[in-house]
């Protein structure tokens, strides 16, 4: 009784507090208002019987649906009898719309001037086949619009102030998404993937420092004379080195037969013994090893001859011998021939898949965004079937927001430079926009062009940048290992240390990021404009973002070792230099900010409260009797009288209060009883004077768990 009254009451405050509402238009244009104000001007339904002749929808009762699913989402449906459907949108000219591509299409996280269809964007200036892709776009007005299709279709954003959308399919349901109480844009893209898909936490290793070659079947050095010895040659190095591995995979070719790919097994002159092999990595050496697949049939192999006599082909307009056409895997057969047969990889110990193509011509592009669907798919069940959910680690290069449950990302095949370097942070930044939360990109750049590319200077400006991407993965071998010739280079090998070692340092926040993107599609790498929506500044800026909300990283990505960097208003009065400590930025100044090759621009905010510690011991067998370590590294400010981190390790979830108290000049930290596998937690204060890094170790177990301190000056 007690609960429908609730209910009831809670269902008349939600109507009560919300008031939009969608009207349609006698021109045919769907408006949604808030009481006198216009929010969203949906001008035109389109439809026709080619995507260059959809128009306007005359007579609208045709057709058409509208009405508001939830008091902040629109749901409209499109069923004509024509072949085409879509809608146009417009708003003043200064109106930004970010998403749809992960390619940063002119270095822009907005898509003004672009006009194309959603589906891979292939060979591009900084990364070829940067390919996560959304029919989703957020507007800087204040809204989204979803629409929930696998079909082909265009985006077009070539009007100043317009957006336009076209799809392939003779009905069409999309969804004007509005913010939530004050939630912002972030509740917006909380709403969307809500009704899309969101990612499936990953295992830490996914997360890396993540070591990876395109060829391990060369390369060799010392008494190395196969790929397996060589991926034991670079597991030793790694543990001579002290360089902490979490996950190894082995690219093409790996495998037998033609090209290496399509006979679902390891070639025995480079694999000897693959189970074997892959269990001493797992575990003597505490590395989890995936390897590359794809859908396409090399000719001759197990894959093609199977898809040959049962007609599972696209039609192939490859030469013979090429990269082979996909298999169609609408068709039963195919997909569970497929399926089967990957079954051998998770048998034989491999922990997930780096998942290659499918937008390279192998398949008529209207299919591409169903097709790699329903590989994603096939590639999670031959996995999850073994090592149950998020135990291993899928990644893939072409992905549609319906597979985001499926896999995570890379970032494709991005150019070894400064160029490359720029167009990786614009494409994570916009990868977040899309909820592909979980984002890496190859560290040093894929596309080399001559000897000792990437320079040294460029390799480790991207290694920091990766300390601070969601996922940690480099690239080495096929000349160039930071300790074979040409490199044999002691300041690479020791940056790749510094920031692989910090990267699983942070892990525990990374962690608790993933946590938040499985829960509500927020990213880890967000946009500035995401933590500050109201300070116009950050609307444009592509090579800044704030990773996870108390960071703001800013990656120098240009020769030279400075960068300017502007500090958000909003999500804090002053932001503290992270490694030094000492340097504090106002909030809505720029600056011009110098670092080494030792070291990254980046910065927290008052208040912030950062896990970090030893907490997944992968590689490091090094250190005997090893044992988690978690601290809490703890930056009060008066100006914030509490704020609080959501912490996530071994399962759970802890939350951490911070409180401030000007008045008797105290800090105090409620741990929630933090505790990680058993072990306490140390508390690292960062204060001014002779408290600066104080460190308390607080082995707190159950209740409690609160520490104050008081007297102190805050940094910042
Ligand atoms: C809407 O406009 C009408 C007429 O201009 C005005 O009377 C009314 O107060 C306005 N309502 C709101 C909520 O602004
Ligand atoms: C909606 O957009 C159309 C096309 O730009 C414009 O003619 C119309 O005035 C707009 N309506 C509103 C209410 O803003
Ligand atoms: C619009 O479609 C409805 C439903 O088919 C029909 O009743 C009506 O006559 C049409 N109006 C016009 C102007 O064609
Ligand atoms: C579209 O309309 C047709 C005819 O009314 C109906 O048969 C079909 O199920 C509808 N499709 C969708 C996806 O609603
Ligand atoms: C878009 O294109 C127009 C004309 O080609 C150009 O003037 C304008 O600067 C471009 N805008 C952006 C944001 O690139
Ligand atoms: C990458 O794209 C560039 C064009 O931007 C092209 O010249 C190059 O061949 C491509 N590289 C690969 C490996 O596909
Ligand atoms: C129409 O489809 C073709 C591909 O078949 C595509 O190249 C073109 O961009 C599309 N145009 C529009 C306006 O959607
Ligand atoms: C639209 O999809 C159909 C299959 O449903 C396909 O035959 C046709 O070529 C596609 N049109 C375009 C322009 O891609
Ligand atoms: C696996 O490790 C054991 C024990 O260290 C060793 O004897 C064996 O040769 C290793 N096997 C492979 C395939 O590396
Ligand atoms: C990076 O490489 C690409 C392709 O080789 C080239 O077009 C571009 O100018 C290069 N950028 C820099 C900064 O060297
Ligand atoms: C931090 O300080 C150290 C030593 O004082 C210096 O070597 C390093 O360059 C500084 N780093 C930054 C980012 O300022
Ligand atoms: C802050 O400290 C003063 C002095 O001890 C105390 O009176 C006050 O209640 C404290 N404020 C809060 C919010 O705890």
């Amino acid at each position: 009784m007690a609960r429908i009254l609730w209910l009831a009451l809670s269902a008349l405050l939600t109507t009560a507090l919300c008031d939009y509402t969608i009207t349609l238009t006698p021109s045919s244009a769907l408006l949604v208002t808030d009481g006198n104000t216009t929010l969203v001007n949906n001008t035109a339904v389109l439809a026709g019987g080619q995507n260059t002749t959809a128009e306007p929808l005359k007579n609208a009762t045709e057709g058409l649906a509208y009405a508001f699913l939830t008091p902040t989402i629109a749901k409209i449906t499109l069923n004509t009898s024509n072949a085409f459907h879509g809608a146009r949108f417009s708003a003043s000219e200064s109106t930004r719309f970010y998403g749809v591509w992960e390619y940063p299409f002119n270095n822009r996280i907005d898509n003004a001037n672009i006009s194309f269809e959603l589906k891979g964007v292939g060979n591009n200036v900084g990364v070829n086949w940067s390919n996560a892709r959304a029919p989703f776009f957020l507007s800087s007005a204040g809204y989204g619009v979803y629409a929930d299709t696998l079909k082909m279709g265009s985006y077009d954003f070539t009007t100043p102030g317009g957006a336009q959308f076209i799809f392939n399919s003779s009905s069409l349901v999309y969804y004007i998404i509005l913010p939530k109480g004050d939630g912002g844009l972030k509740s917006v893209i909380e709403q969307y993937t809500e009704l899309s898909a969101r990612s499936e936490i990953p295992p830490t290793s996914g997360l890396g420092p993540t070591f990876w070659s395109d060829d391990f079947t060369q390369d060799f050095h010392g008494n190395v004379s196969n790929a397996q010895e060589n991926i034991q040659d670079l597991v030793n190095h790694l543990y001579d080195n002290r360089i902490r591995a979490t996950s190894i995979f082995a690219d093409r070719p790996y495998g037998s037969g033609n090209r290496s790919w399509g006979n679902f097994d390891f070639d025995p002159a480079q694999y000897p013994d693959p189970a074997s092999f892959i269990q001493n990595l797992t575990e003597v050496s505490g590395i989890d090893f995936q390897v590359w697949i794809a859908n396409r049939a090399q000719y001759g192999t197990k894959l093609y001859n199977a898809s040959i006599q049962n007609h599972w082909l696209f039609p192939d307009d490859h030469p013979v011998g090429g990269l082979g056409e996909a298999l169609n895997l609408s068709i039963p057969a195919a997909y569970n021939y497929f399926d089967e047969s990957l079954k051998y990889f998770p048998a034989v110990g491999v922990k997930g898949y780096k998942i290659d193509r499918g937008e390279e011509g192998e398949m008529p592009d209207y299919v591409q965004n169903e097709q790699m669907a329903l590989f994603l798919d096939l590639a999670y069940d031959s996995m999850v079937g073994t090592w149950g959910k998020s135990r291993f680690y899928n990644f893939a290069r072409s992905a549609v927001d319906r597979s985001r449950a499926k896999t995570h990302v890379w970032n494709g095949d991005s150019h070894a430079n400064f160029t490359g370097l720029a167009y990786s942070v614009a494409s994570g930044i916009r990868s977040g926009l899309i909820s592909f939360g979980i984002w890496g990109s190859d560290t040093g750049g894929y596309t080399r062009e001559g000897a000792l590319t990437p320079s040294p200077e460029v390799w480790a400006r991207w290694m920091w940048f990766s300390a601070f991407s969601p996922v940690y993965e480099l690239m080495l071998g096929t000349n160039h290992t930071p300790w074979y010739p040409p490199y044999d280079n002691t300041s690479t090998l020791a940056v790749m240390k510094q920031t692989a070692n910090l990267h699983a340092d942070l892990l525990p926040y990374i962690q608790s990021y993933t946590n938040d993107v499985s829960k509500t599609g927020l990213p880890i790498i967000r946009a500035l404009f995401l933590e500050a929506e109201k300070d116009e500044k950050t609307w444009d800026v592509n090579d800044s973002y704030f990773f996870g909300s108390e960071f703001l990283v800013a990656p120098i990505v240009n020769a030279g070792g400075s960068r300017s960097v502007y500090f958000p208003n909003g999500p804090s009065k002053s932001y503290l230099e992270y490694f030094n400590k000492t340097r504090v930025y106002s909030a809505g100044t720029t600056a011009n900010i110098s670092s080494p090759l030792t070291s990254m621009p980046v910065f927290v905010k008052q208040g912030a409260i950062i896990p970090r510690g030893d907490v997944y011991q992968g590689n490091a067998k090094w250190i005997q009797g090893w044992t988690p370590d978690l601290r809490l590294e703890l930056y009060p400010s008066f100006d914030v009288p509490e704020s609080k981190f959501t912490y996530y390790g071994g399962g759970a979830e802890t939350e951490i209060v911070l409180t401030t108290n000007k008045t008797d000049r105290s800090a105090t930290v409620d741990t929630g009883g933090l505790e990680f596998n058993g072990w306490g937690v140390k508390i690292v204060w960062f204060l001014k004077g002779a408290e600066e890094g104080r460190v308390m170790d607080m082995k707190v177990h159950g209740d409690g768990g609160s520490l104050k301190v008081t007297n102190i000056e805050t940094l910042f």
